[in-house]
């Protein structure tokens, strides 16, 4: 097969691995920095670019669109749909899995745990809010924050009222702010379920070094191996179909209710592997060869 990886950091040891293991198994690999890449929209014609010359002949696309880059890398995305190529990871997915405020709303139809979330666009009563999550202390994060950054632990009512109306000014449309209960008993730590085509590969817990409730790496973080129980493993592989990803990491907290999801990761780092001594290269490419063989003889008869 022919295999691109869109990816900004041909350096970076998730995208060195899927080369080096995809050029083991036999198959070509282009590495392209889909932020050089331009898209033109014709009739009829939708094409990829890159550097003058047209990006044709693929038989699947592995997309690790950087939070940063996420409506431009999905567009990209995208136009490789438009032709019929097969994508592991769906342009639809990734921009799901980076809005927090449209993931949770998937997961929740889905039957799948999450914290008790709000979100408001600041007219309605502070105090009603917190109510609605069993009052403070309560986590305030952006929809669209990444490592950590845009999440806010708010210990009273009014610390929470202050630090919304900062929010609230920064945000007039009021999508990007969710309230959302503190999950106090495992502050601090959470666990990532790297999952491939439906099934849990490798699973570690972060915990955070210092006192933060963050367990983000970002945030000083640090990772150990964990089995998963059944209830987690169940709840991480129906978290990545409710959002529709076939490679994601699964961030979830150890509850009193069972796991509880915060997010759904559409690139997730390769940091994983050193952490457990699991590779997780081998079955992406594995299920990419099972996957895009049978999407493309599909097209064909279809065609
Ligand atoms: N509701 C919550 N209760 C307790 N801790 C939380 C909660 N939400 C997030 N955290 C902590 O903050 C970290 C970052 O939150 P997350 O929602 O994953 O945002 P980011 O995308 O920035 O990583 C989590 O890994 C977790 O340790
Ligand atoms: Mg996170």
């Amino acid at each position: 097969m022919k295999i691109a990886i869109l990816s900004n950091g041909p350096g970076n040891y998730s995208t060195k691995r899927l080369k080096t293991v995809a050029e083991e198994r036999g198959h070509e690999v282009d590495v392209i920095k889909y932020r050089d890449c331009y898209a033109s929209i014709e009739r009829s014609q939708p094409l990829v670019w890159n550097d003058g010359e047209a990006l044709v002949g693929y038989d699947a696309v592995i997309p690790r669109i950087a939070s940063s880059m996420t409506r431009y890398g999905s567009a990209i995305v995208r136009q490789f749909e438009m032709q019929g190529i097969y994508t592991l990871t769906s342009s639809i997915s990734i921009v799901r899995s980076r809005d927090k405020l449209r993931s949770m709303q998937l997961l929740a139809r889905a039957g799948v745990g999450i914290p008790k979330t709000v979100v408001s666009r600041g007219s309605a009563d502070v105090s009603d809010l917190i109510n609605h999550l069993g009052g403070a202390p309560i986590i305030i994060k952006l929809a669209r924050g990444t490592h950590g950054n845009g999440v806010v632990l708010a210990e009273s009512k009014k610390a929470a009222k202050s630090v919304l109306q900062a929010f609230y000014v920064m945000d007039q449309d009021g999508t990007n702010i969710l309230l959302q209960e503190f999950v106090e008993e495992s502050a601090g730590t959470d666990i990532r379920a790297f999952v491939v085509g439906g099934k849990v590969v490798a699973s570690m817990m972060r915990q955070s070094l210092d006192d933060d409730f963050r367990s983000n790496l970002h945030q000083g973080g640090a990772g150990e191996k964990v089995k998963l129980t059944d209830d987690e493993r169940k709840t991480a592989i129906k978290a990545a179909r409710s959002v529709g990803l076939n490679l994601c990491g699964v961030d979830m907290m150890r509850s009193e209710r069972g796991p509880l999801v915060l997010e759904v990761n559409s690139s997730p780092g390769f940091g994983i592997e050193e952490v457990t001594g699991r590779d997780v290269a081998t079955p992406i490419i594995e299920y990419i060869e099972r996957n895009a063989k049978r999407r493309n003889k599909k097209d064909k008869v279809g065609a």
